[in-house]
C-alpha cells in the first residue's frame, strides 16, 4: 500500500485586517514638481490612485475606509489649483464612483457640503443617496473636511439640545460626543496611512484616532501601491496595541 504523504500547509501567518483604515492622499503637489508638472497632473495622478486602492482595500475585505481628499484649510491654495481639484471631484463623482456599484461600496461624504457648488453637491448626495443600501466597504471621502470644525459642530448641536431641555447635561459622555460626528456609527480607525513622509495629522479625525495605529510611508500618493497598502497593513500587524493597558 502506498503511503501518502500529508503534504504539510506552510503555517498560516495571522494577518489581522484592520477594520477601518484612514489614508492621508498626500503628495500630488512633490509628484507633479520632480516632473516639471503643473499640481493639478499631480491632482489627476493621485485621483487614480484613489479609484485603485479604494477597491483593491474593498477586494481584501476591508470594512471602512476613509480617505482625506480635501482640508478645510486646502481653500487657501491658489485659485487655479482650487478650480482644477473642483473640476476633477466632479468628474470623479460623474463616474468613477458609479464603478464603485460593482464592489457594491456606500459612498459617504464627511465635512462640510455648504461651501461647494450646487452641482457638486447634488452629486454628492446622489452618490450617497445611490450608495445607501450597498452591503459592501463604507467609503468615507472626507471633502472640506477638518476635525476641529467637526468638534465645534458637535459642541454646538449638543449645547442646542441642552438648551432646549432635550438633553441632561449629565448624559454627555465621549459616546455622545461620537453620535455628533460625521463618523457617527462607525467604529473608530485602527490604521491611519500617510504618504508623503510627512510626520503630522493636519486635521485628520483627531477625536476618533485617539488610540489609532500611524504609518508613515514615503510614497508620493500618485506612486502608491497596492503593495503599500499590504506594506502598511503589515507594520500594523507589527504594533502592540495596549489601550492604555499593559
Ligand atoms: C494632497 O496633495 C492633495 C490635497 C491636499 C488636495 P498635496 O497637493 O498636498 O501635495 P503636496 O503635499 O503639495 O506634495
Ligand atoms: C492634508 O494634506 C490634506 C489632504 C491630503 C487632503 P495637506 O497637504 O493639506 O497638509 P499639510 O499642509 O502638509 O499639513
Ligand atoms: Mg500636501
Amino acid at each position: 500500500m502506498a503511503l501518502f504523504k500529508r503534504k504539510t500547509k506552510p503555517a498560516a501567518v495571522e494577518r489581522v485586517l484592520p477594520e477601518h483604515i484612514g489614508i492621508i492622499m498626500d503628495g500630488n503637489g512633490r509628484w507633479a514638481k520632480k516632473r516639471k508638472l503643473p499640481r493639478s497632473a499631480g491632482h489627476n495622478a493621485g485621483g487614480k490612485v484613489f479609484r485603485k486602492i479604494s477597491r483593491y482595500c474593498s477586494d481584501i475585505g476591508i470594512k471602512y475606509l476613509t480617505v482625506y481628499a480635501f482640508s478645510t484649510e486646502n481653500w487657501k491654495r491658489p485659485k487655479e489649483e482650487i478650480d482644477a481639484l473642483m473640476k476633477l471631484f466632479k468628474d470623479y463623482l460623474e463616474e468613477a464612483l458609479r464603478d464603485f456599484k460593482e464592489d457594491s461600496i456606500v459612498v459617504r461624504f464627511i465635512g462640510d457640503k455648504t461651501p461647494f457648488s450646487d452641482d457638486l453637491k447634488a452629486l454628492m448626495i446622489e452618490n450617497e443617496e445611490g450608495s445607501k443600501d450597498r452591503d459592501g466597504m463604507v467609503l468615507n471621502i472626507a471633502m472640506n473636511y477638518g476635525s476641529r470644525d467637526e468638534i465645534v459642530r458637535a459642541v454646538k448641536n449638543i449645547s442646542e439640545n441642552v438648551k432646549d431641555g432635550s438633553l441632561d447635561i449629565d448624559s454627555i459622555d465621549e459616546d455622545l460626543i461620537s453620535d455628533n460626528l460625521y463618523t457617527a456609527g462607525q467604529p473608530d480607525p485602527d490604521l491611519v496611512i500617510r504618504p508623503s513622509g510627512e510626520y503630522r495629522i493636519s486635521n485628520f479625525l483627531l477625536w476618533q484616532s485617539a488610540y489609532t495605529e500611524f504609518v508613515i510611508m514615503n510614497k508620493l500618493w500618485p506612486d502608491f501601491t497596492e503593495k503599500d497598502l499590504d506594506e502598511a497593513i503589515d507594520i500594523f500587524n507589527n504594533r502592540n496595541r495596549r489601550f492604555g493597558g499593559v
